[in-house]
């Protein structure tokens, strides 16, 4: 962020922490014109104002872009050739499921731009895991193969279905999803997301691999102590 950015950022911050710490917010909101409301949007980016306290967008910038300090920006900074790996002749991965990312960390010009992309590659029987991404909604296009999807809403219905080339999937912001490739084919999709850094949250790594204890795991799954570390086991990062 530019400094103009982080400043406005920490203004708009303390006025609303006064404006909640007070408890006068609904009176606060209810003073608001539509006016108030989209210079506050514009200020603070996608969030809803709408009488709500939710804020889970990216921000919208004040200036065309963001550049790091000191890069160099001409039409390298908005490129990136990191998914090149698809069309230049390289050996894709033959037994373990691959996520390539062009988010912002890989792609910096992305920053407050809102969107990011990732390649997929499914070898046959391979899936990525129950995952969420808290900060965006994915939508997938499926280049090559066959590919089951899956999402579960908030009631716990589970919406799944089998894609075949060419077909396109949206899984819904924050939702538990995942994708398998039960085919005998290679599968290859790419999923463009509504967050320059949509965050990944796995269910197998985040509950099983960092260190939570056995027996509050134990308790939650309804299982033993024995099971809850095996599980931990399969999941430890092995050297
Ligand atoms: C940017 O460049 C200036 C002078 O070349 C240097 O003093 C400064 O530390 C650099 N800043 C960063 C963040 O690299
Ligand atoms: C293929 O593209 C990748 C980037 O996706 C690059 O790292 C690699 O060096 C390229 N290989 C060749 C042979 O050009
Ligand atoms: C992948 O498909 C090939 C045939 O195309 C088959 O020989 C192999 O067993 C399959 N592997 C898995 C894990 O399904």
């Amino acid at each position: 962020m530019t400094t103009w950015e982080t400043e406005k950022r920490w203004v708009v911050d303390s006025l609303f922490l006064l404006v909640l710490q007070s408890g006068g917010y609904s009176y606060f909101f209810s003073r608001l014109t539509l006016c108030h409301i989209s210079f506050l949007k514009s200020l603070y980016g996608q969030e809803n104002l709408n009488g709500g306290t939710a804020f889970s967008g990216d921000p919208d910038s004040l200036t065309d872009f963001i550049a790091p300090p000191n890069a160099t920006v001409d039409g390298s900074f908005f490129t990136f050739t990191g998914f090149g790996f698809l069309v230049n002749g390289t050996q894709l991965p033959a037994d373990k499921f691959k996520v390539v990312k062009a988010t912002m960390a890989e792609f910096p010009a992305l920053n407050c731009q809102s969107v990011s992309y990732a390649t997929l590659l499914f070898p046959n029987g391979t899936t990525n895991p129950p995952h969420t991404h808290p900060r965006a909604a994915e939508l997938l296009f499926l280049v090559d193969g066959e590919l089951q999807v899956g999402f579960v809403d908030t009631a716990g219905k589970l919406y799944a279905q089998t894609l075949q080339v060419g077909d396109m999937f949206v899984f819904p912001k924050g939702l538990v999803h995942f994708q398998y490739n039960a085919g005998t084919s290679y599968a290859i999709a790419l999923s463009a997301f509504g967050s320059a850094s949509a965050g990944t949250v796995s269910l197998p790594g985040t509950l099983f691999a960092t260190g939570i204890d056995d027996a509050v795991l134990a308790k939650s799954f309804k299982t033993d102590v024995g099971v809850i570390q095996k599980l931990k086991a399969g999941l430890a990062v092995k050297p």
